[in-house]
């Protein structure tokens, strides 16, 4: 039987930036993106009927992301071939990592290759923008920057290979809810996104330590204190941290990888997941 693996890798927000609200609620980003080496891994094989297999508790027909994926893809192009998506998830869900964005785009990807579809890049980027505003950056490689709802991308040269840890506090928070809670007049101060992307070009540590800001996080943190706590005790080991996304994940950049390594072990003990990763 033939059958694909591929990986969907997590992302953070090295800068989350809040420019406007849109007349549709949605609101317009300036964000730098990252692709981190935390995967999801899906399988697909060709079977008798369409469906979903997942060995965490997410739903597992049409409301999963992944499996909306390759059913829009089947009935835009007509395919008359089923599939079985085996989906095991690493990434932690509803987290501000994209984890269910990563799985649409990753499967988007993975169709285009398994039946040799040939889809250019724009119908990609279309179908991904219809499944939710993160997946078009999921279809990349990299870092890029993102403007409008996600869909206005730049991909960044290659990056020297940051390492970090990402920790997550164990509940899910609702990225809906996080933006409807959200004041741009409470704003005090905007991430300088143009100095940070100097500073990730040219490897400086310190530099993007400092200029590193998520404007969500002024919903979030007040929300879940933890992730108050789990911001200052990544300070505490000697990291930079900030919030991914909507959060409440926290990422801690590290000056080396035996940095990153020994400050996830110390978080582990406190917290339900706490991994050393690095940039892709
Ligand atoms: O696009 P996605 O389904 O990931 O977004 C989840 C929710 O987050 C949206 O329904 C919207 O309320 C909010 N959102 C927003 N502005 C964005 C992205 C998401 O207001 N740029």
């Amino acid at each position: 039987m033939k059958t694909l693996s591929f990986m969907a890798p997590a992302k953070i927000n090295w800068s989350l930036d809040v420019v406007g609200k849109r007349p549709d609620g949605y609101h317009n980003l300036h964000s730098i993106m990252q692709k981190i080496s935390l995967y999801d891994t899906i399988t697909i094989e060709e079977a008798k009927e369409d469906r979903l297999i997942c060995d965490a508790e997410l739903p597992t027909d049409e409301e999963n992301i992944a499996f909306r994926a390759w059913l829009r893809l089947k009935e835009e192009l007509g395919i008359g071939t089923c599939l079985h998506l085996f989906l095991h998830k690493e990434i932690p869900v509803a987290a501000g990592l994209a984890g269910g964005s990563a799985d649409a785009a990753a499967v988007l990807n993975g169709i285009n290759r398994f039946f040799r579809l040939d889809l250019k890049e724009d119908k990609l980027e279309r179908l991904a923008l219809s499944l939710g505003s993160d997946v078009p950056y999921c279809l990349m490689h990299g870092a890029a920057v993102a403007q409008g709802v996600g869909e206005l991308l730049r991909r960044l040269p290659i990056l020297p290979q940051y390492h970090l840890v990402v920790a997550n506090p164990g509940f899910p928070v609702s990225t809906k809810e996080v933006f409807q809670a959200f004041s741009l007049a409470k704003v005090a101060l905007h991430p300088d996104i143009e100095g940070l992307e100097e500073a990730l070009l040219a490897g400086d540590i310190q530099g993007i330590g400092q200029l590193m800001g998520n404007v969500l996080e002024q919903v979030t943190l007040e929300r879940c204190p933890q992730v108050a706590q789990l911001k200052q005790q990544m300070a505490s080991l000697g990291l930079f941290p900030l919030m991914s996304g909507s959060g409440p994940s926290v990422f801690g950049l590290a000056w080396d990888q035996d940095a990153a390594w020994q400050a996830a072990q110390a978080l582990a003990e406190d917290w339900p997941f706490a991994q050393a990763v690095h940039t892709l």
